[in-house]
């Protein structure tokens, strides 16, 4: 079945970045001129996406709010000739049918996902992590796609991080398929030492059959007492296994102040706007360091 809905969860408490996240999600944080997961969404679109669910909570409304219209600013940019912001503007809420849920309780991001139910009514679904910008020609949803269609398995994106991080993220079992798909076949959140299977983690991005809903029904709380969605998947990476897509792009972590900086300085050096003075302002700034 053709993959076009995507759900991006976005109820995380974004205790990283606080108190820029107190009062504003963490999912709005701007890289240059966007917030974060308009690039998320853009990424999706590209991807074939027609629907996207985005589970929130308390205090996220302004989520929804930037990609409904806003006739006021729209007719002030008319009336004072900025046409092309305007369109800009227009695009922003024509890019794809978006629905919002609350997650209630913030259990953990399996228990996100298994909000999302009834709006993927039996069909598979593409996950993109609401705080993981991936930056690229060739879109990482789409490539996750592909793989989904091809091998008919769950697929996970991932990359390998430096060993003295995997603790931080998950572990897979893989062996190669082709190129840069890997089949999986185990996965662990958060190892330690002892039950490390590679440095492979899941980075922001999965495509996941039907199935994970009933799963995700009978997942007990993992690591740091959360509904983790990795142990979800372990289920279907060891019935079935699932395809692991070493994915092609840069993965900005937009849940940490580091990864939002980095994410500010590299898209602000392609920016067709400010490219060229930020570069300038870099080397003066550099000199200095
Ligand atoms: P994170 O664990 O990175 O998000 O979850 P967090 O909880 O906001 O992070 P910190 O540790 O407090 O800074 C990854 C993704 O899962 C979503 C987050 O919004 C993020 O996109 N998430 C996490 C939920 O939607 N619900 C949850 O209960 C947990």
């Amino acid at each position: 079945m053709k993959v076009t809905k995507a759900v991006i969860p976005a109820a995380g408490l974004g205790t990283r970045v606080l108190p820029a996240t107190k009062a504003m999600p963490k999912e709005m944080l701007p890289i240059v001129d966007k917030p974060s997961i308009q690039y998320i969404v853009e990424e999706a679109v590209k991807s074939g996406i027609t629907d996207i669910l985005i589970i929130t909570n308390r205090g996220k409304g302004i989520i929804e709010d930037h990609f409904d219209r806003t006739p006021y600013l729209e007719s002030a940019l008319e009336s004072s000739g900025k046409t092309e912001l305007l369109e800009e503007l227009k695009a922003v809420s024509d890019l794809a049918n978006i629905y919002t849920i609350r997650q209630k309780e913030t259990k953990g991001l399996g228990h996100a996902i298994s909000r999302a139910k009834s709006f993927a009514a039996g069909e598979p679904i593409a996950v993109l992590y609401g705080d993981d910008v991936i930056i690229g020609d060739n879109p990482a949803c789409k490539q996750l796609i592909d793989a989904y269609d091809k091998y008919g398995l769950g697929v996970v994106g991932v990359k390998e991080v430096k060993p003295e991080d995997i603790h931080k993220y998950s572990s897979l079992k893989v062996d190669k398929l082709e190129d840069n798909i890997y089949k999986c076949t185990d996965m662990i959140e958060k190892p330690d030492d002892a039950h490390v299977l590679s440095y492979f983690s899941i980075l922001g991005r999965c495509v996941l059959p039907p199935e994970i809903f009933d799963i995700l029904e009978n997942t007990k709380p993992g690591v740091g007492g959360e509904i983790q969605l990795t142990d979800a998947m372990r289920e279907l990476a060891v019935t079935k296994g699932m395809t692991a897509v070493d994915f092609e792009g840069v993965r900005y972590d937009m849940g940490n102040k580091l990864g939002i900086l980095k994410a500010t300085v590299e898209v602000a050096l392609k920016h067709p706007e400010v490219k060229d003075d930020f570069r300038a302002y870099l080397k003066e700034i550099a000199k200095t360091l």
